[in-house]
């Protein structure tokens, strides 16, 4: 059997001491019982107000008006030093599209954070849509409390695409032109192709074949909290979701040493949660490895009949 990634029990309710706790509950509830400046880093997805089964849909200013007070408390509980990452997407109404990253940004600068990065999260896999383009990315919005903060990009590098790419002229001739240790992943979290391997990197969302696929709609991979986790706290920190579904960032959290905490109102995925966590105790826990390459097509597949459109399109160049 595996190595068990952390020992001790799961607590229910905030301990100064524990390793890993999760409420469940109402995050107001949770909230308010954990210390002033005690968390190093948030990261989370709150309800998009967009009709999911564990969310009513309201209007869109009553909605932001529940998601600034968790916003107070989330500021009130973070470390001087501390971040929160709040990814989010688009809420539809009338074929109208919100991108909640817009109204989310003036809340929190209402509370005086700093905005250090919007990054784009591109995935592939979503609705097909017939009125407008097809949704392919999502936003996570990093915000600082102050100018101290952890950023650990050596932690985070991804590949270069040209590793032993030297300078050719000048005092630095021949020196490797990059940093040996790869390269900065951007703030756009897409698809990286390396020809020199040809291999593709990406963080695909969770969608039915993917190996930490559960019921709960809006999963986080947990290899994209894995980047937040590394690059922004650092081994023993405390790691906040106040939404924490089914516990994609205690999960994170605690596979790089971090102290994992959050709370959920949903039986079902707080079930679902208690049950990965202890899975990952155990070193039973599925999930997809931080940088797997993902499928290459081989060339043999069948491929449908290419439309006459794109014979078209392509003998125009
Ligand atoms: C967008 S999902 C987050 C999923 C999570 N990132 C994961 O990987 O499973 C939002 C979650 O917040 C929960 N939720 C909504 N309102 C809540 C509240 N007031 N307190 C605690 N949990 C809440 C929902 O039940 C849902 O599981």
């Amino acid at each position: 059997m595996a190595k068990p990634l952390f020992r001790g029990v799961i607590r229910k309710h905030f301990n100064s001491r524990a390793k890993v706790i999760l409420y469940p509950g109402d995050a107001n509830d949770f909230l308010c019982t954990l210390p002033d400046d005690s968390v190093h880093l948030i990261v989370t997805s709150p309800p998009y107000n967009i009709g999911k089964p564990y969310e009513s849909r309201v209007t869109i200013n009553n909605y932001l008006d529940v998601q600034s007070r968790i916003i107070s408390e989330l500021c009130r509980v973070l470390r001087k030093d501390g971040s929160i990452c709040w990814q989010v997407g688009t809420y539809v109404k009338d074929g109208e599209i919100y991108p909640l990253d817009i109204p989310y940004y003036h809340i929190f600068k209402r509370f005086k954070l700093v905005l250090r990065n919007r990054i784009i999260w591109y995935y592939e896999h979503g609705l097909h849509a017939s009125k407008r383009f097809s949704g392919r990315y999502e936003c996570i919005l990093w915000f600082t409390k102050s100018d101290e903060f952890t950023f650990n990009l050596d932690a985070v590098r991804v590949p270069s695409k040209y590793p032993g790419k030297r300078h050719y002229k000048g005092s630095k001739k021949g020196k490797l032109s990059g940093n040996p240790k790869g390269k900065n992943p951007s703030d756009v979290w897409k698809i990286v192709k390396h020809d020199w391997e040809n291999i593709i990197w990406n963080i695909p969302n969770v969608k039915a074949n993917h190996p930490e696929k559960t019921p709960q709609p809006c999963q986080f991979p947990v290899e994209l909290v894995e980047r937040c986790v590394l690059a922004l706290s650092r081994e023993g920190n405390w790691v906040l979701d106040p939404y924490a579904g089914v516990g994609s960032t205690l999960i994170a959290a605690l596979l790089h040493k971090r102290r994992a905490m959050g709370s959920e109102k949903d039986p079902k995925y707080y079930k679902l949660a208690i049950k990965r966590l202890e899975d990952l105790r155990d070193g039973t826990i599925r999930l997809r490895p931080l940088g797997t390459p993902v499928y290459q097509p081989t060339g043999n597949e069948k491929v449908a009949q290419v439309p006459e459109i794109w014979k078209r399109r392509s003998r125009a160049y």
